[in-house]
């Protein structure tokens, strides 16, 4: 019997090189070895954006089609849309019961969140439960494992704390997750700050050729090289960033001509605009296929939340039961 892995991302719209090195990429591989679940956290952007229910909307469409470009394959894996679910609103509520407000209080991103002026809008109750929704969202699959980044790892730690919560006093019912580090991968935007859609530095897996190229050619490499002559600094320029994970095998050589003087930062970042978007062309060449297909993709969400949703209430029934509201 395969082990069970479940992740998922907020609707945060088109997504970026950073998010597929960091997560994407990972999860498509996982997709053989394990039964995955992977979905769109369109409930968990709501109790941010609650305001701008279409942005999430369409948001949540283009973070559906990066997953299919990048690779998660619906024949293989399980791909849905939270809000297509209902069995996540209700386990949610019936958490919500079981974990103290303390718990939810400490915990890192809302503490963060809520200590920031220009969030004042966010104390609600939605927010200060994001980590119930997230819990409901891996034990309603009995998800062994939770494929994550570092941040993540309060929210697991969480997660794990109300399984054994409601464990203690039902029974074992639900699995307790444990998280599956994904390797922090660190590829900043073209400014050199993390690569963020606000910060207009990242550059999208839906991004054009033309698009790609200007970014690259805007990105900022060493400040202290005026002419080609004088010795770059490969570890302080972020087109060297991107030819650690698109050129690696000439790293080396790039390396030495550019600490030497002999390669300027014009052929080297046409060099990397080149690999990278060979490396990324299956992807790339997936995403423009498919993304004005919106007809072939809500079916594949749709099909996927089915499933979801006969897994997930097998599980919810367990608890249901249990807690004497099945009449
Ligand atoms: N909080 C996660 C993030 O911001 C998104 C998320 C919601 C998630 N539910 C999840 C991740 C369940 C893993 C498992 O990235």
């Amino acid at each position: 019997m395969k082990k069970r892995v479940l992740s998922g991302m907020q609707s945060t719209g088109k997504l970026h090189i950073g998010n597929y090195h960091g997560a994407l990429e990972h999860w498509v591989r996982l997709q053989d070895d394990y039964t995955c679940y992977f979905f769109v956290a369109n409930y968990h952007s709501l109790t941010t954006l609650y305001q701008n229910s279409k942005e999430v909307y369409e948001n949540s469409f283009q973070v559906a089609i990066d997953f299919l470009a990048a690779g998660i394959d619906p024949g293989k894996s399980v791909l849905f849309i939270q809000s297509l679910v209902p069995e996540h609103t209700e386990l949610h509520l019936l958490l919500s019961m079981f974990t103290p407000i303390s718990w939810l209080e400490r915990v890192p991103s809302y503490k963060e969140k809520i200590s920031n002026i220009e969030f004042a809008d966010l104390t609600t109750y939605g927010f200060l439960g994001y980590p119930v929704l997230q819990t409901a969202d891996i034990i309603l699959y009995d998800a062994h494992f939770v494929p994550v980044g570092e941040d993540q790892l309060p929210h697991l730690e969480l997660a794990r704390e109300i399984a054994r919560r409601v464990n203690h006093y039902y029974g074992d019912i639900f699995i307790e997750p444990a998280p599956l580090l994904t390797p922090f991968s660190r590829i900043p935007g073209i400014d050199g700050r993390k690569m963020s859609k606000s910060y207009d530095n990242a550059i999208f897996l839906g991004d054009s050729d033309e698009q790609i190229k200007s970014r690259i050619m805007n990105a900022i490499t060493d400040p202290a090289r005026i002419k080609k002559s004088d010795p770059g600094h490969p570890e302080v320029c972020n087109i060297f960033a991107y030819h650690r994970i698109y050129s690696s095998d000439i790293l080396s050589q790039i390396e030495s001509e550019c600490r030497t003087g002999k390669r300027g930062c014009v052929d080297c970042k046409k060099e990397c605009f080149r690999n990278l978007t060979t490396a990324l062309s299956p992807v790339r060449e997936r995403r423009f296929r498919i993304e004005n297909q919106k007809d072939y993709i809500k079916d594949i969400l749709r099909e996927g939340s089915k499933k979801a949703s006969y897994y997930a209430s097998g599980v919810l029934n367990r608890l249901r039961e249990k807690m004497g509201i099945m009449f």
